[in-house]
């Protein structure tokens, strides 16, 4: 199958079906930010949900979080964000043209040039990555507050409220999905690098002798969650950090990378924390954020490994795997994306051949019988052909068609996107044929 070579063609199909638009298009939209249609965040909430069920539903010592995005602004100091997390940002003087210093060619920094217009380059200076905001009314005296660069710090400072509720005990983990924000220099290729997205975060409480193995245990287990969403293992590679590529808290780090249209990039990235973060908030916060063991009563700072991944980003390279432009014997091209059926926002199209003679009836009862169990269009407009290019650019595994003969026969029949076979299935057995299918494939 050829693969996508650039993101242009799924931005013009995500603007076309429905899965993503520019923000504030009518305004001529805003940089970088993006709106998920209503197919688009179907899919979306798909790979949310798998991942939170791969997480909290496939293992009994990991609970869910939903921390707020505005948080104390000290925790920002403990974590380091206040004073570290910048870029190096140089400004061209002539089209003020703003660029990360270490994305720029060497040459153009020591002679100071532009490379857009042979303006001259201003030195380089560190910026913060992280948006400010005031929290109070007063202007004066409200105080400076952040919204969360990652969702990771809801986590570590919430570590004793869950130790104390949730009668988990070490090893376990904490999992959370929600936005984070980041003024990024160059921001750009579509959802893969944006100012505000969505993490998957999951921070897994060990042992320091045990943390080691629980790394490994942890690659492992991501790597096999991509399989779950229909990833190729072609395209997926695995890179460990040397000690020199190392962030200031990490002990050991691991990169899962997608082979996206704009070269290998990185999905997600997993951590050895050490006691890092614990002990930030400790001395930070002046409260304990330690961990007694209730077996030996031996009271320790537990390592962190993360596991924290981008969802929009990983919602682009299920787009990018799923894209096929096919060329049909009769020489046409059906574009279709074959999701897995997991994910796909869509899971069946409900399409009455014509309206008359009684067979819009019995499609809309079929509709409304599976619609109980499953996300199921209807639609009875246009050749249909027609009908089934628009589900193909959906994504929607099933296509069921209402003929006269079903009227006689109680029977319909299911169209499958990816090989265009059809087949009759009783109208009986149709929940649970497509269930099958659907649901547990
Ligand atoms: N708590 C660790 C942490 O935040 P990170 O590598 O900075 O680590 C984790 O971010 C993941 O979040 C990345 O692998 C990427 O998938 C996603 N991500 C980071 N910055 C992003 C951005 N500007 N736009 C979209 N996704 C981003």
């Amino acid at each position: 199958m050829a693969r996508l070579e650039s993101f242009d063609k799924l931005v013009s199909l995500s603007k076309r079906r429905g899965f993503i638009f520019q923000s504030s298009e009518i305004y001529g939209g805003i940089n970088a930010c993006y709106d998920y249609g209503p197919l688009g965040v179907e899919l979306k909430r798909n790979v949310k949900q798998t991942w939170w069920n791969a997480m909290t539903r496939e293992y009994d010592n990991i609970v869910g979080l939903d921390a707020a995005i505005l948080m104390h602004p000290k925790v920002w100091e403990a974590s380091g964000h206040v004073g570290g997390f910048t870029d190096p940002l140089v400004d061209c003087k002539k089209c003020k043209t703003r660029f990360r210093e270490d994305t720029l060619p060497e040459e153009n920094m020591t002679n100071k040039e532009c490379p857009e217009c042979g303006g001259e380059l201003t030195d380089s200076r560190q910026f913060n990555l992280m948006f400010k905001t005031q929290m109070g009314a007063v202007e004066e005296s409200a105080s400076t507050i952040y919204l969360r660069p990652e969702t990771a710090q809801g986590i570590f400072v919430n570590f004793p409220n869950v130790v104390d509720t949730s009668r988990q005990q070490i090893p376990f983990g904490i999992a959370q999905i929600g936005k984070a924000f980041r003024n990024e220099i160059t921001p750009g290729n579509f959802i893969f690098r944006t100012r505000e997205f969505e993490q998957m975060e999951m921070q897994f409480f060990v042992h320091p002798d045990e943390s080691d193995e629980w790394f490994e245990t942890w690659k492992e287990r991501r790597k096999a969650f991509y399989d779950t969403i229909g990833i190729d293992p072609d395209n997926l590679r695995f890179h460990e950090h040397g000690p020199d590529e190392l962030a200031h808290y990490a002990r050991a780090a691991f990169d899962v990378e997608y082979k996206f249209p704009i070269g290998w990039s990185e999905l997600e990235g997993i951590h050895n924390r050490s006691d890092f973060d614990l002990k930030q908030h400790a001395e930070f916060s002046g409260k304990n954020m330690g961990y007694r063991d209730p077996q030996t009563n031996q009271v320790y700072t537990p390592f962190i490994i993360e596991t924290s991944a981008g969802c929009d980003r990983t919602t682009l390279a299920v787009m990018c795997e799923a894209y096929e432009e096919e060329t049909l014997e009769d020489g046409s091209v059906r574009t279709v994306m074959h999701f897995h059926p997991r994910l796909a926002p869509i899971k069946v199209a409900i399409l009455p051949l014509v309206k008359k003679g009684g067979l819009k009836e019995l499609a809309t009862e079929i509709k409304d019988d599976l619609k109980r169990h499953f996300n199921v269009f209807y639609d009875e407009k246009g050749a249909i052909g027609r009908r089934y290019r628009r589900m193909d650019e959906a994504g929607t595994p099933y296509c069921v068609t209402i003929d006269f003969d079903t009227l006689e026969d109680k029977a319909v029949t299911v169209r499958d996107r990816d090989s265009m076979d059809q087949i009759r299935v009783p109208i009986g057995e149709l929940q649970a044929w497509l269930a099958e299918r659907i649901l547990i494939r």
